[in-house]
């Protein structure tokens, strides 16, 4: 049976990748190891956690004695790495937490990964994001040959970390691949993010806190097509290569949270514009990055992905989700949310 390890499965994305690869590979064993921080939450995988083929390791990627006993013991025929920092505002209050958990954290991984595990057959997969190729303006869009430019401390924390992966492929010569995925949304997805936080003070009748002017373009993509993207990536994506991962799917942020009002509204019963009357435009953000755009021809065309939903239909399940699961919201907005919150949006 072959061992998959995947870091970060307690978090948003992670939690995705853990169910598609427990529920459709049982003749692989998945082990999550996850910190648990903020972020992370075993509520993620509640309908997961009883599997057979699924074992929950709670650790740091920042500990080395510890991940290199890990490693020594189950030799993983893979690693797909998401464990991360991954909000930009929180990256800008505190960049060296970002440093350490995706910079040393990823180098930690490879260290043990090149001890232990078989270089002919074991690969190292890190889940990156668009970001590494800083901003665009009106036209264009990141391609896999885009040069880096990263300009936030999340950014330039994950764009190190891609280096570094590709630096242990070309110098150790261990199997990698990389994949770099535009914004993500769906279920379990933490509300300090622009959609489940609107979603979060729409119910509970708070103020939307749109950044500058709302004209900041993002490419939305359903986190359910993205761990569909990761499984294809590691099954079989070619070996030293960067796929670029987006749902060709533009929103300026004002249009997407007036849609998200909209939605909300007829699914609360509540009479027209009601929701989009808590918008309420806020100091931006210190060197807001104006555009996002991914151009995903090379995994389409060489891989055969699509994303299976439109924009609506995803937005739609994911209201939904949080509709019928208001205790996992106010778990997670309990306690240390609140502070962040207040310090955040004060
Ligand atoms: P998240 O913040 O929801 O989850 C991160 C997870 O990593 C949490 O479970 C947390 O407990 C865990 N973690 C953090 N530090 C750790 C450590 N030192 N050791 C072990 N575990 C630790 O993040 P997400 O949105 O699910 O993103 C997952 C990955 O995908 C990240 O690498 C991120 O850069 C990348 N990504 C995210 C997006 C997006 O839109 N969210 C888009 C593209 C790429
Ligand atoms: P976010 O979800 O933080 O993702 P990222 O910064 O990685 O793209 O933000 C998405 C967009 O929404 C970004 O342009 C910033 C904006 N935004 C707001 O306008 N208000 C908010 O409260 C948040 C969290 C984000």
């Amino acid at each position: 049976m072959k061992k998959i390890l995947v870091t970060g499965g307690a978090g948003f994305i992670g939690s995705h990748v853990v169910r598609q690869f427990v529920n459709k590979y049982r003749e692989y064993h998945i082990f999550n190891l996850d910190k648990l921080t903020y972020a992370g939450n075993l509520e993620n995988l509640t309908d997961t956690d009883k599997a057979p083929n699924y074992t929950f390791i709670k650790g740091d990627i920042c500990d080395a004695e510890f991940i290199q006993n890990l490693f020594s013991v189950h030799r993983f025929d893979g690693v797909i790495h998401l464990a991360a920092e991954s909000h930009v505002d929180r990256s800008i209050t505190n960049p060296m937490e970002f440093v350490q958990t995706n910079v040393i954290g990823t180098v930690t991984l490879l260290n043990a990964f090149k001890s232990f595990c078989n270089k002919d057959s074991a690969i190292f997969y890190h889940v990156s994001t668009d970001e590494v190729y800083g901003e665009l303006s009106d036209e264009g869009k990141f391609t896999e040959t885009t040069s880096y430019s990263p300009n936030s401390p999340y950014s330039a924390s994950k764009a190190s970390s891609d280096h570094f992966v590709r630096a242990y492929h070309e110098t150790y010569g261990i199997q990698i691949r990389i994949s770099n995925c535009s914004n993500n949304y769906g279920s379990h997805h933490f509300p300090e993010k622009l959609i489940p936080l609107m979603i979060n003070n729409i119910l509970n009748k708070k103020p939307l806190p749109v950044y500058g002017r709302g004209e900041n373009v993002r490419d939305w993509l359903f986190v359910e097509d993205h761990a569909k993207a990761i499984d294809t990536i590691f099954h079989n994506g070619r070996n030293g290569e960067t796929y670029n991962i987006g749902g060709n799917n533009e929103w300026k942020n004002i249009d997407l949270v007036k849609l998200l009002c909209n939605q909300m509204d007829e699914k609360l019963g509540n009479p027209n514009n009601t929701s989009s009357q808590l918008i309420s435009y806020v100091t931006d953000r210190a060197g807001h990055d104006f555009r996002y755009a991914i151009d995903s021809s090379k995994l389409m065309n060489e891989l055969g992905w699509n994303p299976s939903v439109t924009f609506e239909q995803g937005l739609s399940k994911t209201i939904d989700w949080y509709l019928a699961n208001k205790t996992w919201l106010d778990h997670v907005t309990s306690g240390a949310y609140q502070k962040y919150y207040e310090q955040m949006y004060k």
